[in-house]
């Protein structure tokens, strides 16, 4: 199933999935089409990182800027995310996959919301791949809700200030569950990451590929993965290479 060259294989990959506008436009096409053909490469995407025995892989959908769009493209884009999850549910959970949805939910419109939560609810005992839709999301803004509930916890005269630890500013996070990224994947050419997982992002790899995102496909990611076996990670510390001949 898995290359020997894949041995190293990430447990966690997360994508920001850009260029769609520019796909389209390059082609003369309205950026809507952009957008529905990269629901195509979601679905490619999703079957490889399972194929590869990836065990989450996070999707940057709509981040908490993207409501500054014209409202045609915000509609567009809340409505693929309706018919993805409307049409690939029943799929998903049959292929054991797992989803949770990452951003701010408070203040969704309703026609969102309760099939977000019926999508986390179906496949919640499922074991195989987690797909984790950041829906919403703005790192800056999920780091703030978890300190306000921290600071809440100290007010209620639960929790010392001095007795605030990473960890828990981690667990008070949309991720608290999920472990950080491994690979942190960027299309479109784009070197930025957009407000996306800043905490988490501590010790990713960060790959930006030139591809626009409906380009995407099972080549592209396995190619990724190779990028990621390739890499060093050092954690702050020695690589271990490094460590073996220095002793
Ligand atoms: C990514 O493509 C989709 C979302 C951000 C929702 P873009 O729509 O950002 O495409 P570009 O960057 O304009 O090409
Ligand atoms: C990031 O892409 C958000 C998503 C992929 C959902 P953007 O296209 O919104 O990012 P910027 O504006 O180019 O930084
Ligand atoms: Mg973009």
């Amino acid at each position: 199933m898995v290359s020997p060259e894949l041995a190293i294989i990430p447990r966690h990959v997360a994508i920001i999935m850009d260029g769609n506008g520019r796909w389209a436009n390059k082609r003369g096409l309205p950026r809507t089409i952009g957008h529905s053909k990269g629901v195509e490469a979601v679905r490619e995407t999703v079957k490889a990182a399972a194929d590869a025995g990836v065990e989450y892989l996070t999707l940057f959908a709509f981040s908490s800027e993207n409501w500054s769009r014209p409202e045609t493209e915000v509609n567009d884009l809340l409505g693929l995310l309706r018919k993805f999850i409307r049409r690939d549910l029943a799929e998903l959970h049959r292929e054991n996959v797992r989803i949770r949805i990452i951003g701010e939910r408070e203040k969704l419109r309703s026609d969102i919301l309760p099939l977000l939560l019926e999508a986390e609810e179906t496949t919640r005992h499922n074991t195989s791949l987690t797909l984790v839709i950041a829906f919403n999301y703005g790192s800056r803004d999920e780091i703030v809700r978890a300190a306000a509930k921290l600071a809440r916890e100290v007010q209620a005269g639960r929790l010392s200030p001095d007795d605030i630890t990473a960890q828990m500013i981690s667990g008070e996070l949309d991720t608290a569950d999920i472990p950080d990224p491994d690979l942190i994947i960027r299309t479109s050419g784009e070197e930025r990451l957009s407000n996306f997982l800043l905490w988490q992002a501590a010790y990713s790899e960060l790959l930006f590929m030139p591809d626009y995102w409906p380009d995407f496909d099972r080549n592209l990611f396995f190619d990724a993965l190779k990028v990621f076996a390739s890499r060093d990670r050092r954690f702050g510390g020695l690589s271990s290479k490094t460590a073996a001949v220095g002793g």
